[in-house]
Formats: structure tokens, sequence, C-alpha cells
């Protein structure tokens, strides 16, 4: 059974994953509405891996006899100055869920609870993908910038992005 101070912290965990659900959903939205379909497309695939992350959290801590407690979600930022502004946001938003995931681990460890050392595993790994995403995105923006036909054909790169498959990979 996950101790009282895991629950806690799995809890928050949870929270900052829909949390990043709703900021990447701003972030489509913002893209929407300045004719950027693609790179809309590239949020709204991240937004749903965000909230696959707080499910399987939830599942772990109902299959540990945890109780799942859901908290508010502040409301997202909408307005960016430009598209890399957007993505260097992306960036800074995963580095901090990186951390808090490390921390997680960390109290796992603390706590002796080698199922959630190995449930957390999995996020460990995901958020060096989730970064490297983001930094990818960030390089090709940069390598564009003042170029609005650049900017275009990234639009279209970013709108191959499934569940599967990266932006710079798609
Ligand atoms: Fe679930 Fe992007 O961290």
């Amino acid at each position: 059974m996950l101790s009282p101070k895991l629950q806690t912290a799995i809890n928050a965990q949870i929270n900052l994953e829909l949390a990043s659900s709703y900021a990447y959903l701003a972030m489509a939205s913002h893209f929407d509405a300045n004719s950027l379909p693609g790179m809309s497309n590239w949020m709204r695939v991240q937004s749903e891996e965000e909230r696959v992350h707080a499910m399987k959290l939830y599942d772990h801590m109902g299959d540990r006899g945890g109780q799942v407690v859901l908290g508010a979600i502040p409301a997202p930022n909408h307005e960016f100055a430009t598209p890399l502004a957007v993505f260097e946001a992306a960036l800074h938003h995963e580095q901090v869920v990186t951390k808090s995931i490390h921390a997680l681990y960390a109290l796992a460890v603390a706590e002796n609870d080698y199922p959630a050392q190995v449930m957390l595993q999995w996020f460990i790994n995901e958020q060096v993908e989730e970064e490297k995403n983001a930094m990818t995105a960030i390089d090709q923006l940069k390598m564009a910038a003042g170029n609005p036909s650049a900017i275009l054909m990234l639009d279209q790169l970013f709108g191959a992005r499934t569940a599967e498959a990266t932006a710079g990979e798609a």
C-alpha cells in the first residue's frame, strides 16, 4: 500500500499532469487563433499525452489501495508573442515537470516503495523525451526566424505529429 506521504505527492503530480494537459490545450488554441493548424496539432497531441500521464498515476494509486483526490487547475496562459515563445514556454514547463518527477522518485526511494520506483522510471525516461521534443522544435523555429515560408513549412511538419511520432521525426 502507498504511504500517506506518497499518496499526497502522487495526487500533486496528477494535478500537475492535468494542468500540463490544460496548458498545452491553451497553446493549441493560441495557434488555432493565429492560423497555424500544424502547430496546434502538435500541442493537441501533447495535451492528450499529458492526460495519459495523469491516468498512469491515477491507475497506480488505485492499484495500490490509495485514494485519488483531484485539485483545482489554474487558468493557463493563452498569450504568446511568437511561435518560438510558445515552445520555449513548453520547454520551461517540462523542466518543472522533470524536477517534480525526480522529487517524487526520491520520495519513493526514501519510503522504500519499490513498485512506485518502477512505475516512476517510465516517467523519468518520458521526461527526457518530452524535453528533447520541445528543444527540437525550438531549434527548428530559431532556424526559421524571420522567414514566413520556413514557418509555414514547419507548421506542416508539426501537423504530421501523431501520438507515436514527434515533430522533427514526423
Ligand atoms: Fe507529463 Fe510533459 O510531462
